[in-house]
């Protein structure tokens, strides 16, 4: 993990049943500017560990003194969404990441059209309110159902007016990818942010439509999900490591004190790239082709199949 920063808990928002806004100030030093697109991994310590879980920061870049993050209450949450639901209060104390980009504009887009699926809404929120002050041309596609995961619905109706296009039950309206992607010019680019669904739909819409992937940039906002126990032997060490339900590999690792980089800890980044000798993986990352598979994984998300020992390359 890069730098860490302490800040405070300066505001608390209800936005939805299941999301909560959660607003930071530095504690110490100025905090650092950052780009539209950026996230920064947040500390959680609970019971007798820590949990860094990535968060996309939805304010204006513009903003010198603050930074939001918006966090919806996971079902299979391992614990991260429910401790910063359930108690983070305001004036509480955290440390958190400098911020990181990996999902930044495309420098050479004319037009940007962003597709957002529920929480997924919150890296265009930062992107829309810089390219407003810039003068520059998007369209975002919102899908979402109402009362759970229409963050920001009434915000961004009324901030970016035609540039909002909202689908939920409400307004029996219905993403049409095939026709969105149709008409737009070659100078567009399109932004995912949302379920796996969504992101697989709009990737091989766009393939099938023979556009270049350069023009498709998509971010997958998935924490490790709890799985079977197992057990990781380093192979330069011989030593073994005991992966409980609750902790991915890299968590696992880290507590054993091996470092493994890492930047997204949510299998898109490719920094935590780890090579295997033995044992079978459930691959849950969105980084490794399925040839690199066959050698390697991403112990942020992925984990041994029920019954395997995975021996690694540490
Ligand atoms: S830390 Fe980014 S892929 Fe694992």
């Amino acid at each position: 993990m890069n730098q860490s920063i302490a800040v405070s808990v300066t505001k608390i928002q209800q936005v939805t049943p299941m999301i909560k806004e959660f607003s930071f100030e530095a504690l110490h030093q100025p905090l650092m500017p950052f780009s539209s697109g950026s996230h920064v991994v947040v500390q959680l310590p609970i019971a007798d560990r820590i949990i860094r879980n990535a968060y996309s920061l939805l304010n204006d870049p513009y903003e010198q003194h603050q930074y939001q993050i918006a966090v919806r209450l996971q079902d299979n949450s391992r614990g991260g969404s429910k401790y910063l639901h359930e108690n983070i209060q305001v004036g509480d104390q955290l440390q958190i990441s400098a911020p990181l980009n990996l999902f930044s504009l495309h420098s050479q887009a004319q037009h940007h059209v962003f597709i957002a699926g529920g929480i997924g809404i919150t890296p265009f929120l930062s992107h829309m309110k810089y390219l407003l002050h810039a003068g520059h041309s998007f369209e975002l596609h919102y899908a979402c159902r109402d009362g759970i995961s229409n963050a920001y619905e009434d915000m961004l109706l009324q901030l970016f007016h035609d540039h909002v296009q909202i689908y939920s039950e409400k307004n029996q309206q219905r993403l049409d990818i095939q026709a969105l992607l149709q008409k737009q010019l070659l100078s567009s680019h399109v932004y995912i942010c949302g379920p796996d669904r969504l992101i697989q739909a709009v990737t091989g819409c766009a393939s099938a439509l023979g556009w270049s992937l350069k023009r498709v940039h998509w971010e997958a906002f998935t924490s490790p999900s709890a799985g079977a126990p197992f057990d990781a032997v380093l192979n330069k060490s011989q030593r073994k490591i005991h992966v409980p339900s609750d902790f991915s590999l890299l968590e696992a690792l880290e507590q054993a004190g091996v470092e493994v980089p890492n930047l997204c800890r949510g299998g898109v980044c490719g920094q935590c790239v780890t090579a295997y000798s033995q044992g079978e993986v459930e691959h849950l990352d969105h980084y490794l082709s399925v040839q690199e598979q066959a050698a390697q994984l991403m112990p942020c998300v992925s984990r041994a199949k029920q019954g395997t020992c995975l021996h690694l390359d540490l």
